[in-house]
Order: C-alpha cells, then structure tokens, then sequence
C-alpha cells in the first residue's frame, strides 16, 4: 500500500489484519512466472536477514527469521527453486518470515524499496531485490549469497531503473526512503542520517 499524498509506504500490521483462517498450499505457486516466484520468495529472505543484522532483535524473531533463511537456502540454492518440495518449503518460509517480521523491524533494504516503489511505481518484492542488490556495502554475506542464489535460478533482475531521472525525482526518492526511521534506526542506529547523507542515499539509486 502507498499513500501517494504523503509519499509513504505502508505495511498491513495491525490487530485488524489478523485472519481467522488461512490457506497454505503450494499447488497455489506451481504456474507462478518464474521470476516472479523469485523475486516474491525473496521478500520473505530479506526481511529475515534484515531483521537479523538489526539492534532490535528478540529470541521468537530471531528463530522464526533463522529457520526462514534456512528454508529460503533449500529452495534458492537448489536446482529447481519451483520443484514440489521447493514450493512446500517457500510455502513454510513465507509464513514464518512473517511471524518474523511482526515481532521485529527491517533494516536498510526496504527502505531504498520503498522509494523505488513511492516514486517510479515498482513492485515491492522486485524493488526489494533491486535494492539488496545494490546494498552490498551494508550486506556483504547476504548481498554474495542473493547473488548465489540468482545464478542458481536463471533469474535476472531489471537494470538502469534510475536512469534518467530527474534532480525532482532523486529528491522524492530520498524523501521516499529516509522517512523509514524506524527501520533505518534498527540498521544504523538513531544517526543514521551521518551514514545516508542525502548524496550517499542518491548515488545508491544511480547504481540501480
Ligand atoms: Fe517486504
């Protein structure tokens, strides 16, 4: 969800947003595009990794965001990410990547997916990836294994997605991104503007 008004993206946490029921099956994923199921299964990755390498962390999360690594590993890493098992396994990680996420905070990935999503309209789980990939600096073993985890896959990521924007659109992006203090703390701590200074945040986009 955006709020287009106040250049924000939302997520869907609240006591009103707790189902009743809910459907797990992974005959539900088989015809999934490709990259699509890539990019998707991702999310679930990134916020565990996330969550893990912030100062916010807690036992429960910690588990929940450690087993879901794991299983995203066995799926990424293998031959066929969309095989039956690999489908049953993402089915597991992307439920308890979000019991993962609900007792923590992201970090620096989702904030720069944001702005890509705020500002040029891109999908959350594909801007996520554009971004861990051009995060490597404050990622290294997670951003090498994502890398690992394309090439396993086949699976190839848009580029250029700021070419040719505007100083306008730079500064929206910016906008779009450091307003996650939140998450940006959790990664950074509370100075975290120090670390992502406007021109820092800027040629981060470019790279993308
Ligand atoms: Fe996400």
């Amino acid at each position: 969800m955006t709020n287009t008004e106040s250049g924000l993206k939302l997520g869907m946490n609240s006591d009103f947003t707790v189902f009743d029921q809910m459907v797990l099956d992974p005959e539900l994923t088989a015809t999934v595009p490709r990259d699509q199921y890539f990019y998707t299964g991702m999310d679930a990755y990134i916020h565990c990794i996330e969550a893990l390498a912030g100062s916010y962390r807690n036992a429960v999360g910690d588990a929940y965001s450690r087993e879901t690594v794991n299983l995203c590993r066995q799926v990424f890493l293998a031959d066929d990410m969309m095989n039956d098992e690999s489908r049953e396994r993402l089915m597991v990680a992307s439920y308890l990547g979000g019991c993962a996420i609900a007792t923590s905070y992201v970090g620096v990935v989702h904030p720069f997916s944001a702005g890509l999503s705020v500002v040029l309209g891109l999908h959350h789980c594909v801007a996520n990836c554009i971004a861990l990939n051009a995060l490597g600096e404050f990622y290294p073993t997670e951003h090498r294994e994502f890398c690992q985890m394309m090439n396993a896959q086949g699976v190839k990521l848009p580029t250029g997605v700021c070419a040719g924007l505007t100083d306008e659109q730079f500064t929206a992006l910016v906008a779009a991104t450091v307003v996650h203090a939140k998450p940006l703390t959790n990664a950074l701590g509370a100075d975290f503007r120090t670390v992502l200074t406007d021109e820092r945040v800027v040629d981060i986009f470019r790279s993308m």
